[in-house]
């Protein structure tokens, strides 16, 4: 292993790229191999057993690409998958809830915290237990938003339905008094400037990709393996066929995907 190996991403499908967008922009010298499980997305309603289960395989697959590091860019499988993940590889494992966690506390004056995500993530109540081990005394209060993946696959954003539903899913939460709230989805930062309009600007949106990249620096730069150099273009896998991941992926990672490969599950 060295600076010039690559760092191994993976997520459910495309809401990833916005990681790796993070990433790109926090560490452009560095080589990405990203895994997008198509085939098999979403994660976000799927059992606990069975997120485990793709994860592992997912992280299988990016092993044998001889990774520095392994970012797990999927809300979903971050809030369920990471000591199994940690257990099973040679090299470090960061998830997006504890760099996303580390910044909600960071961005909270009053100590009243929203989030927002899949069934899954709020299911697995891995967010309320990374904000209380950084600060036991918080507010805490999560509202599972499943359409929101949809809407922003779709490119629906800032249209009437994501108004609409944007407003009917966080009634409860803009009358919380939260001061932050944060975005538990890989998808949901596509919405960020809907779901701003609709909590205000006296409520900050934490975007758990940004916090990701910069937990990712902040490991490569410890173990002295961030990339000095350009280490060479980034690689995309999926599995299923690749085009809709080319087309819809896009808009996730803010640059055109040049291709994907797929692989066989
Ligand atoms: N990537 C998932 C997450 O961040 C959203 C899509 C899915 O449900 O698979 O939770």
């Amino acid at each position: 292993m060295s600076s010039s190996s690559p760092i191994g991403v993976f997520d459910s499908g495309i809401g990833g790229l916005t990681v790796v967008q993070a990433i790109g922009e926090a560490l452009p010298h560095e080589r990405l191999v990203y895994l997008g499980d198509t085939g098999r997305t979403p994660y976000g309603t799927k059992s606990q057993d069975v997120v485990r289960r793709y994860s592992e395989e997912n992280a299988a697959f990016l092993a044998d690409k001889g990774i520095k590091l392994l970012v797990v860019a999927c809300n979903t499988a971050s809030a369920v998958a990471l000591p199994g993940l940690r257990a099973q590889l040679d090299v470090p494992v960061i998830g997006v809830i504890e760099p996303g966690a580390e910044a909600a506390v960071a961005a909270t004056a009053n100590g009243k915290v929203g989030i927002v995500g899949t069934e899954s993530t709020i299911r697995s109540g891995a967010y309320v237990q990374a904000l209380r081990r950084l600060r036991p005394q918080l507010e805490i209060y999560t509202r599972a938003c499943p359409l929101f993946v949809p809407l922003a696959e779709e490119g629906w954003v800032d249209n009437d339905v994501a108004r609409s539903t944007v407003r009917l899913y966080l009634a409860s939460l803009k009358t919380s008094g939260i001061d932050t709230l944060v975005l538990g989805c890989t998808h949901y930062p596509l919405l960020a400037a809907t779901i701003g309009e609709e909590m205000g600007a006296a409520v900050a949106l934490v975007d758990s990709a940004k916090a990701t990249a910069a937990a990712v620096a902040a490991d490569l730069a410890e173990r002295g393996l961030l990339a000095t150099e350009p280490a060479g273009p980034s690689s995309f896998f999926v599995t299923d066929a690749p085009d809709r991941f080319v087309r819809v992926g896009a808009r996730f990672l803010g640059a055109q995907v040049d291709s994907a490969v797929q692989i066989e599950r």
